[in-house]
């Protein structure tokens, strides 16, 4: 059975869809078969990310009608062949319920090690349906303040639902924010947000440049050391921070 990791934020652009590519990319590169679901509607990304834009043929909009089935809306990335994705729907007013997640979920988990999540921002009811059912939450924040309050807020709300399953990622993080910035450094962060860290990630132009061309990170990039360790803490293994600012 697979783990499913949904990933959310609070504020919009932390980086949860980078994170799920980058993740998703680690965690077949290390043996395991992975799939990223997409469930950003409307908002789909995941396929200029992977390296395969032009190539979807069917996606999760076609599931939920009907047109076909969820093995057909699933595609298969090249970069790294046991990483899977199925698109999010194209149509901005598509309607996703918890239940045909779950029923979707249900079908495929036994093929995969890792089901990874993308959400969309906010704390809304559906994120919150979505990340019921997963064994794993990873909340996203970068060190801007605002964006701080907003981790904090949702897992909040997490914790109020009776869900304890979450972790904190600190994304693009460089010294100027921590030195210059309002916030004194990631300590400060985790306690803000009150959810322990399982990885910080450099504010690294690696990542938009390889997400912009569809191609795997430098393997010497910091970001590629950042989401290396933070897939082995996934995990359990004992993978350090990896970050040198
Ligand atoms: N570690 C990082 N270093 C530098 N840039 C980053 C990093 N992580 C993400 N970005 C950039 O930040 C922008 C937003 O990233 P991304 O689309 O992954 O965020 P998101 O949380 O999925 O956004 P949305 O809420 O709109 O779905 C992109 O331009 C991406 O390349
Ligand atoms: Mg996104």
């Amino acid at each position: 059975m697979s783990k499913i990791i949904a990933v959310t934020s609070g504020k919009g652009g932390t980086g949860k869809s980078s994170i799920c590519a980058n993740l998703g990319y680690a965690l077949a590169k290390q043996g395991h078969r992975t799939l990223i679901l997409e469930l950003d509607i409307g908002l789909r990304c995941l396929d200029i990310m992977l390296g395969m834009k032009g190539n979807v043929t069917y996606d999760l909009g076609d599931v939920l009608n009907g047109t076909c089935d969820v093995y057909k809306a699933t595609t298969v990335v090249k970069m790294a062949s046991n990483l899977n994705f199925i698109s999010a729907p194209s149509d901005p007013f598509a309607v996703i319920n918890a239940q045909q997640i779950k029923s979707i979920t249900d079908e495929i988990r036994k093929y995969y090690e890792y089901i990874i999540v993308d959400t969309s921002a906010g704390i809304n009811e559906n994120v919150f349906d979505i990340t019921a059912q997963s064994d794993l939450i990873l909340i996203v924040t970068t060190p801007d303040p605002i964006c701080v309050r907003d981790a904090q807020m949702m897992s909040d709300e997490f914790y109020k639902r009776g869900n304890q399953k979450q972790r904190l990622i600190v994304n693009k993080v460089s010294k100027k924010l921590l030195v210059n910035g309002v916030i004194g450094n990631i300590d400060e962060i985790i306690d803000t947000v009150g959810v322990q860290l399982i990885g910080v990630i450099p504010d690294d132009s690696e990542v938009t440049l390889s997400a912009g061309k569809g191609v795997p990170l430098p393997s010497k990039s910091m970001g590629f050391l950042a989401f290396n360790a933070i897939s082995r803490r996934i995990k359990g293994e004992d993978a350090p921070l990896a970050i040198k600012l």
